[in-house]
């Protein structure tokens, strides 16, 4: 005999506690091989990049995960693989509990796509120019059959030029006629369009100044408290991190290195490439002190570096280092890929 009561799934209206995003062990390959009949003239062998080795994160709903490192570290890859542009070479994206990869490929790929939305960092690049504002922002409501009427489109639009702290009256203008921080809020009116749930924003303030970067994170933020979003938040820049992300992940050559929350983060980094990324922010506070630039560079990725990839440019590196790779492993709370760490070498 049933017995609702004392079912023991939770009531269908709780909101779930469950991490929203749950990425596990993601990997993208990319085949950069010469063409077959070259390699075999040229006697070359198969060349594989591995841009995304082995991520694993969480991002609990209504939270910001940042993502950080240097150019060519697999950020972007990260990105796209979350939004269905790539699909991955091994591992899982849970998404609401949903195994979103094979969601993708199935009819339910639209309802999925309507809940995921990703912004890019040129807003310039994602703007069709010869769209008018109104065009571009209902795109995702007409492309997705949300609605069709042409009077509540346009009423829709305006609401969502408002919430970005653009005015109504700017859907009959083209992309060209705004400021780069104005264009850049256009793509978040569109990408809110759907209503989605998780949004994906890949250096999304990078090509901006700096006063209009913070002015469009302020933006992001306010959208974040109100509509209850979740982000991951990618950035080359941890001082622009710093403002928006509640947990951050340290990314080096296609893995993560350091996860930890923002605040244990900053103020007691683990990794020495952390550290190195955090030297180099400038100091605000401590006028004439100069900041460390980031050493050295981050290696080919066709032909990366024995051991720990970081230790050509690791100034704690040993011979265990050399030989070595390093495991992501919880070490005083905080997840973490390093000999020197875990050996207790580096404070
Ligand atoms: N479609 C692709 N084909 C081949 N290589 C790629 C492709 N996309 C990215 N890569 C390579 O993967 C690595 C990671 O790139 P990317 O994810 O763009 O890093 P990031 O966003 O951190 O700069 C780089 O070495 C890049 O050249
Ligand atoms: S494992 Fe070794 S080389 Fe890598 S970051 Fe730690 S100390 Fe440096
Ligand atoms: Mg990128």
């Amino acid at each position: 005999m049933s017995t609702p009561v004392m079912d023991t799934a939770a009531p269908a209206a709780a909101p779930s506690t469950a991490p929203l995003v749950v990425v596990e062990d993601v990997a993208r390959t990319f085949d950069v091989s010469a063409p077959w009949l070259n390699r075999v003239l040229e006697r070359k062998p198969r060349q594989l990049l591995h841009a995304v080795d082995g991520v694993s994160f969480e991002i609990a709903r209504g939270q910001t995960l940042a993502l950080v490192g240097e150019s060519g570290c697999g950020k972007s890859t990260v990105a796209r693989l979350l939004v269905g542009l790539y699909a991955p070479t091994r591992g899982r994206f849970w998404f609401d509990g949903q195994d979103a990869h094979a969601a993708y490929r199935s009819a339910q790929g639209r309802q999925l796509r309507r809940r995921i939305q990703m912004i890019f960092q040129d807003p310039y690049a994602s703007l069709n120019p010869r769209w008018r504002v109104e065009d571009i922002v209902a795109e995702p409501l007409r492309e997705h059959g949300l609605l069709r009427d042409p009077a509540a489109l346009r009423e829709r639009v305006g609401q969502l030029l408002r919430s970005v702290g653009l005015s109504p009256h700017d859907m009959v203008k083209y992309p060209h006629q705004f400021s780069g921080g104005q264009r850049q809020r256009i793509s978040i009116a569109r990408a809110l369009a759907t209503q989605p749930a998780f949004l994906v924003c890949d250096e999304p303030t990078s090509a901006l100044d700096v006063s209009v970067q913070a002015q469009v994170l302020n933006i992001m933020k306010d959208l974040q408290r109100q509509q209850g979003l979740t982000y991951l938040f990618i950035s080359h820049n941890l001082a622009v991190v710093r403002h928006v992300s509640d947990h951050v992940g340290v990314m080096y050559l296609g893995r993560l290195v350091e996860l930890a929350d923002k605040r244990t983060l900053f103020a007691q980094p683990r990794h020495p490439y952390t550290r190195m990324l955090l030297e180099a922010i400038p100091k605000l506070h401590a006028t004439g002190q100069a900041r460390t630039p980031v050493q050295g560079e981050v290696p080919n990725p066709l032909n990366p570096p024995s051991g720990c990839a970081f230790h050509p440019r690791c100034p704690h590196a040993n011979a265990r280092c050399q030989a070595e790779r390093p495991a992501l492993q919880t070490i005083g709370g905080v997840r973490v890929a390093c000999h020197a760490v875990e050996e207790g070498r580096l404070r």
